[in-house]
């Protein structure tokens, strides 16, 4: 029987806690609990979000108005969330997953295999590294991710969409991962391909930080589609001189140019860098991220500032004018009009 918890319970991981719970409860090779690790808060009211999720069964600051199943059992506690279970969903902002390894250190069942929802890379001194890697190095198990053209508040409304599971070698593990997540509206493929899936689910939000800047600055529908298409040629640049063993056909996979459409249209990182245009690049990011997102957190700003250090690390600054530009307008380096001057530059 595999026992399964969710690390995190944002947004996403809400969504995701809610999907899984729908289906564990009738397969029979799982048991039906469902484990949902909350960083604790306390609300304004007082309350700790923990014990509103227990009464209510639902998640009522970052997906209100949706139950998650009574099988959902939410546990602010880490060590106590994991300790049973044999798979791991991993889904939180990127900058906390470092934390978070540290902390599950020997603290998880053995035979653990764990997948990565969380879109973003950890960028050191040494290198650039996946969440994916960061897990699996740190915790020592095999470690799938899952990606896709995921609005996770249109996912909770049951509206048809579709996702990609890389997966490094355990066919059958991806199997079962496919199992755990798969129902008539939310559409689940695996391909061979960790590296592959977990960039385009990175950089694509980096492309809809430009999306954002075109769309306040009103720069119409042929200039966001060229910055898109311009966008997945870096992705895919990009991710192949990281991993050669990326494969092409992933982009045109849901977690590929799907999801960089997704995302380009609505989505979070459009949504704060079309106000961060609009106001001239005068409000900051995290200002308008606090207003505008309420508590859930922005990846593209910070993913293009990692992929930035890359860039410069490697030498490879002048291949990636749209990735470059983007970090230099939400650095404040240069104002959001710059967004389509890059053109230029363009040799892809
Ligand atoms: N929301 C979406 O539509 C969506 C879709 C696909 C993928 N994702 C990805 O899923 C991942 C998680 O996003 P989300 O939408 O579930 O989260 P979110 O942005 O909605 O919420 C932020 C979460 O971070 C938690 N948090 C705050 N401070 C923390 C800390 N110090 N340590 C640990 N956790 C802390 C909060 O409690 C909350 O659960 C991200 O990588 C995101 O890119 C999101």
């Amino acid at each position: 029987m595999n026992k399964v918890t969710i690390v995190g319970s944002g947004n996403w991981g809400s969504v995701a806690a809610k999907l899984i719970a729908s289906n564990t409860i009738k397969l029979s090779n799982f048991h039906d609990e469902v484990r949902m690790w909350v960083f604790e808060e306390t609300l304004p009211n007082g309350d700790k979000l923990t014990d509103v999720i227990k009464q209510t069964n639902e998640n009522v600051k970052y997906l209100p108005g949706v139950k998650l199943g009574q099988n959902v059992v939410a546990d602010p506690d880490l060590e106590n969330a994991v300790k049973d279970a044999n798979m791991l969903v991993f889904v939180t902002p990127h900058q906390f997953m470092e934390g978070i390894c540290k902390r599950l250190d020997g603290k998880i069942r053995t035979d653990a295999e764990g997948i990565s929802l969380v879109k973003g890379m950890e960028v050191k001194k040494e290198g650039a590294s996946m969440i994916s890697t960061l897990i699996s190095n740190q915790l020592k198990i095999n470690c799938s991710v899952l990606m896709g053209a995921n609005i996770a508040n249109e996912i909770a409304m049951q509206k048809f969409s579709e996702a990609t599971i890389g997966y490094r070698e355990n066919k059958e593990a991806a199997e079962r991962w496919v199992q755990l997540f798969n129902t008539p509206y939310f559409n689940v493929t695996s391909v061979q391909d960790v590296e592959g899936v977990e960039m385009c689910g990175t950089l694509k939000n980096i492309v809809a930080i430009a999306a954002g800047f075109i769309d306040g600055l009103e720069m119409g529908n042929n200039t966001k589609s060229a910055i898109m298409r311009i966008g997945l040629k870096e992705m895919m640049a990009f991710s192949k001189l990281l991993f050669p063993s990326v494969k092409y056909s992933t982009f045109f996979e849901s977690c590929g140019v799907a999801d960089l459409i997704t995302t380009c249209m609505g989505g979070r990182n459009r949504k704060v860098a079309a106000a961060y245009a609009r106001n001239g690049g005068k409000r900051s990011f995290d200002e308008l991220e606090a207003e505008l997102l309420k508590g859930q957190k922005l990846q593209g700003v910070l993913t293009a500032k990692e992929v930035y250090e890359v860039l410069t690390a490697r030498g490879w600054v002048e291949r990636f004018p749209l990735f470059t530009t983007v970090y230099e307008i939400s650095s404040g380096l240069l104002p959001p009009s710059a967004i389509v001057e890059f053109n230029n530059k363009s040799k892809l």
